[in-house]
């Protein structure tokens, strides 16, 4: 898989390893992320994922152009179904993933980055919905989580106008949690990997579904659907070490379960 690099760890890292072509998704990456997201679901050790593009230019520039260039509806039609399924099994994934973007995020390198939870971004990062210049439109979810990040107005432009906007502009819509300087990228998101590292494993599972549940259910079910997993983490071993290490004054020692 040369168009993909995964280290396992505690926090393991994706790779995206295209740069001669900015990291651009074809069918074949595809097929080994899902692989390897795969592997990170059914693998326990592996506790926070990071997902970042090879080189300093892109995140992922998109959905490969040249090969879309070949494909007839059909064709289009799996390949939308196939990578929908790719960003669903991210945003299912139980444990914390992490978009560190070096450069453009484009079409289904901002869907890529949208379907993570936490987006820390280097200041040089560009994003955009360009699909529109293409007579495309986004194919992998943009029009639906870009709303839900930064409000139908912003989403509305961004994949109308085709535009870009800068780092600074996406942290101020919201679309980030953080940007730094490049050569702080790597460091800034395994810092913000060690600190979910501390966390229980079991808690930060039901968080993660119960936000997941804001952007899938109405309110009412959502709110539902949080009660129920916050009944259900007090099941966790976690749960009885962390409320009584307060009362007791110390730091927890979590089990993970
Ligand atoms: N697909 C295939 N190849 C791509 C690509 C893409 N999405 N983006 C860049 N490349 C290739 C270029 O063709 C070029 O290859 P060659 O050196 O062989 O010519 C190489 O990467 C470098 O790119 P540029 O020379 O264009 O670099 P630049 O600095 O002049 O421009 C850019 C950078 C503005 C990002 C420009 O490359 C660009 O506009 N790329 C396309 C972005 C885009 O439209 N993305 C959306 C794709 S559709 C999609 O993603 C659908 C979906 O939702 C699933």
């Amino acid at each position: 898989m040369e168009d993909l690099i995964f280290e396992k760890g505690e926090s393991a890292l994706i790779t995206i390893n295209r740069p001669k072509a900015l990291n651009a998704l074809n069918r074949e990456l595809i097929e080994n992320l899902a692989r390897v997201l795969r592997d990170v679901r059914h693998d326990r050790t592996i506790r926070v994922l990071i997902v970042t593009g090879a080189g300093d230019r892109a995140f992922v520039a998109g959905a490969d152009i040249a090969a879309m260039s070949q494909m007839t509806a059909v064709d289009g039609l799996e390949f939308t179904r196939l990578i929908h399924r790719v960003m669903q099994t991210i945003e299912d994934l139980p444990i914390p993933v992490i978009a560190a973007v070096n450069g453009f995020a484009l079409g289904g390198g901002l869907e890529l980055a949208m379907a993570c939870d936490l987006i820390v971004a280097s200041d040089t990062a560009r994003f955009g919905q360009p699909e529109i210049n293409l007579a495309l439109i986004p194919g992998a979810g943009g029009t639906q989580r870009l709303p839900h990040r930064i409000g139908h107005a912003r989403a509305r432009a961004l994949v109308m106008t085709g535009e870009m906007i800068d780092a600074k502009t996406a942290l101020e819509w919201g679309l980030l949690n953080q940007v730094v300087a490049p050569d702080q990228l790597m460091p800034e998101a395994r810092k913000l990997a060690e600190k979910l590292l501390s966390k229980s494993a079991v808690a930060l599972r039901h968080a993660k579904a119960a936000l997941r549940a804001s952007f899938t259910m109405e309110e009412d079910a959502g709110l539902r659907f949080e009660q129920a997993a916050f009944g259900l983490s007090f099941a966790s071993d976690d749960r009885v070490e962390g409320t009584k290490a307060f009362v007791e004054k110390r730091d927890p020692k979590w089990q993970h379960k």
